[in-house]
């Protein structure tokens, strides 16, 4: 396998190519097949530079930051960079009426008022190694599919069981790379005592909201700061007074240089998911089916929550976080949509599968192509009414608290806690509005084979949702705190007789067995297909650089810093600086509404330059936000926290046209930290490049 991706003609060819923007998210390990290339692109470091067992490496100063997030060691006692939006829950849940830490910030102003944070982890890549043939061990190919899967499965558990070291703080893992026809190995040594340092006021942090989330100019402050502790041997350990800060094997040195246009940077960290090598039925289901329907779904979804956010205070505060969710993916999903149909990635994939079906005539990969249609054309029903169930029935708030409580009292768990989150930001008049808008797009939008009999049913009595809505909220326990919070073990039956649950029980079990069953079947046939299909791709373009798939591990990805022209006639640059703040700045607005002191700090002049946020080329995607942003030396230059939506089809389609990182500059990080959070007493562990 390792053939393939053994890289003979790109340095040849970068001698006659122009600076070009990267596709890929390259494993470290196997950084040494891309090192050429990156040298020629500006890099200044060695391979075993930037990952290495035998010594320290940039990858010890990277971490996977919770369980979906990346950061980066800036000291030699253990401080830690991410975005504000990693942090958040953290810095929620510090957070009260008397200290706001989401609204005006949080600054320990020395160790002893770093905050512990119980549940959160910071995971460190101690090695990864390539494990395909221990994994495979005892497999032969007259095996069946499940015979596979069980030797997979016990030579995997077998690995990981001798790696895993709880009391060390040593996890390990063995993932199917390149649709399982490569396992890797991940061992990480994981630390639990993460204590919040510092995040600057929304207001800044989040500076821009959902109305500049994914889109360029942007200005958001996004970082956050935490230090990792660790026990006096530098081990992981729970929380404890006695513990002192983690001493890293590496920390990154902190560059102020700046940057400009075409210089060369370098992401390190776990982008989450990707899907770069599936055929063209994937890409049209998920541009002109999934995307679209969901889309006009949240839409809808939206519209309704501000409608009533816009007419009361307290409404927009309860339904500040909900609605951002909702938000996040509905506006990737906008500019993938575009993206895909703006690239004819469909007809480029089909034209693509048309070529490999020639060459594939006569080898085992013949009819592979026509397999994956078919077994797409199976799913696609299945998976578009799964898709509408969850966003609409799944939408319904009442819905899904019901089935909490009943689980909950099932469990013998109390039903206290749940209600007093569910209570707090609950507004009825805003889920009986959504209620009526998705049942009835369910209505209209599913085919009678897709609606459970409940469902019809019950529509069928009621003659409209309005009035199946009237009378589910009317009789509904759920919409009474009080009741609620009654419910003893005993009242499970009654629980189970609510119209809320009993709804949101009938298209459950629909799912259950229905549905999933279904999906479950397809999904295994089809990525047994892709196993093929990738293996065939590699050999079908021999010369060609195959990455894979993202899969939240560790990755690296180059480019350079570069702005975009997003239509005719517009250029983006690439650097956006504190006039721009100032532009936005509205009090009235609350998305644009920055703390008096910024404002104050920008009166007395001198700052029009302070650079915030940068693009680059680099290809990331949802995980890499708070990643570490590199220079051609190695050093920190910022910090990745989204993506332009423009370019957020690179999931399935990198187009260096339009796929930009936004990056935060990292001197407007210690701007902040020194103007506005007045806690300049960090920089003093802190090492500076220039
Ligand atoms: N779009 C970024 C990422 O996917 C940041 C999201 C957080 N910010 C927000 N305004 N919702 O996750
Ligand atoms: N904002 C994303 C994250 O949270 C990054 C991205 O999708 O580009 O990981």
């Amino acid at each position: 396998m390792k053939k393939y991706l053994i890289c003979g003609a790109l340095t040849l060819l970068a001698a006659f190519q122009p600076l070009r923007a990267d596709e890929g998210m390259w494993l470290p390990m196997l950084i040494s097949q891309r090192i050429e290339d990156m040298q020629a692109h500006g890099f200044r470091l060695t391979a075993e530079d930037v990952y290495s067992v035998n010594q320290a490496s940039l990858k010890d100063a990277v971490v996977l930051f919770g369980s979906g997030c990346t950061g980066e060691v800036v000291s030699r006692e253990g401080l830690l960079f991410t975005n504000h939006h990693c942090g958040y829950g953290q810095i929620q849940q510090h957070s009260s009426v008397e200290h706001d830490y989401l609204k005006d910030g949080f600054w320990a102003m020395n160790r002893s008022e770093e905050l512990p944070n119980p549940g959160l982890t910071v995971s460190f890549l101690e090695r990864m190694d390539e494990v395909t043939d221990a994994v495979l061990k005892g497999y032969v190919p007259t095996m069946s599919e499940a015979q596979r899967d069980s030797v997979v499965k016990a030579n995997s558990d077998v690995i990981v069981r001798q790696l895993t070291d709880p009391d060390k703080g040593v996890r390990a893992s063995v993932e199917a790379l390149y649709y399982a026809n490569q396992y890797f190995l991940f061992v990480y040594k994981v630390y639990r005592d993460v204590r919040l340092v510092g995040a600057p006021p929304s207001s800044i942090g989040k500076f821009g909201g959902d109305t500049d989330n994914w889109m360029w100019p942007r200005h958001t402050g996004d970082f956050s700061i935490f230090r990792i502790y660790a026990d006096k041997n530098n081990e992981p350990s729970d929380y404890s007074e006695d513990n002192i800060p983690y001493t890293p094997k590496r920390f990154f040195t902190v560059s102020r240089a700046g940057v400009k246009e075409g210089d060369f940077t370098f992401v390190y960290g776990c982008p989450g998911s990707t899907k770069e090598y599936v055929i063209s039925d994937e890409v049209r289901y998920v541009g002109e089916i999934s995307d679209p329907q969901k889309i006009a779904l949240r839409t809808q979804r939206l519209d309704i929550q501000k409608k009533y956010m816009s007419q009361d205070q307290a409404v927009r505060i309860q339904y500040s976080s909900k609605n951002a969710g909702v938000s996040n993916a509905w506006k990737k999903w906008q500019g993938e949509e575009k993206g895909i149909a703006r690239l004819k990635t469909v007809a480029a994939k089909q034209d693509f599968e048309r070529r490999f079906s020639v060459w594939a005539a006569g080898t085992r990969y013949e009819g592979l192509v026509e397999r994956l249609h078919e077994l797409y054309a199976q799913r696609e029903p299945v998976y578009r009414a799964y898709e509408y169930y969850t966003e609409t029935v799944r939408t319904v708030e009442l819905l899904q608290f019901a089935s909490n409580v009943a689980s909950a009292l099932q469990g013998g768990r109390p039903v206290d806690a749940l209600a007093e989150i569910f209570y707090k930001d609950y507004f009825q008049p805003i889920d009986e509005e959504i209620f009526v808008a998705m049942l009835e797009a369910y209505d209209r939008q599913m085919n009678p084979g897709y609606k459970p009999a409940f469902f019809r049913e019950k529509l069928a009595s009621y003659g409209s949702v309005e009035a199946w809505r009237d009378d589910l909220f009317s009789k509904s326990l759920f919409t009474d705190r009080a009741r609620v919070l009654a419910l003893k073990e005993a009242d499970l039956e009654a629980v189970k007789a609510d119209p809320a649950y009993a709804l949101y029980d009938a298209f459950y079990q629909w799912y259950r067995e229905d549905i999933q069953p279904v999906i479950t079947r397809l999904d295994r046939d089809i990525r047994l297909a892709y196993r093929d299909y990738m293996r065939a791709q590699m050999e079908f373009e021999p010369d060609k650089d195959f990455y894979p798939d993202a899969n939240l591990t560790l990755r690296v990805a180059y480019g350079h810093v570069a702005g975009y022209s997003p239509s005719d006639a517009i250029y983006y640059a690439p650097v956006s600086t504190l006039m721009g703040i100032m532009e936005k700045d509205n009090p009235d607005i609350f998305d644009y509404d920055i703390p008096q002191a910024l404002r104050d700090i920008y009166a007395e002049g001198g700052h029009d330059g302070q650079p915030v946020c940068f693009l680059a080329t680099n290809h990331t995607s949802g995980g890499n936000s708070g990643s570490p942003v590199i220079n051609a030396d190695g050093n920190l230059i910022g910090i990745n926290f989204d993506r332009v939506w423009e370019g957020t089809m690179s999931d399935l389609v990198f187009d260096p046209d339009y796929c930009r990182n936004i990056s935060l500059d990292i001197r407007y990080l210690l701007f902040v930290t020194k103007e506005i959070g007045h806690a300049d007493w960090l920089f003093d562990e802190m090492v500076f490049a220039d």
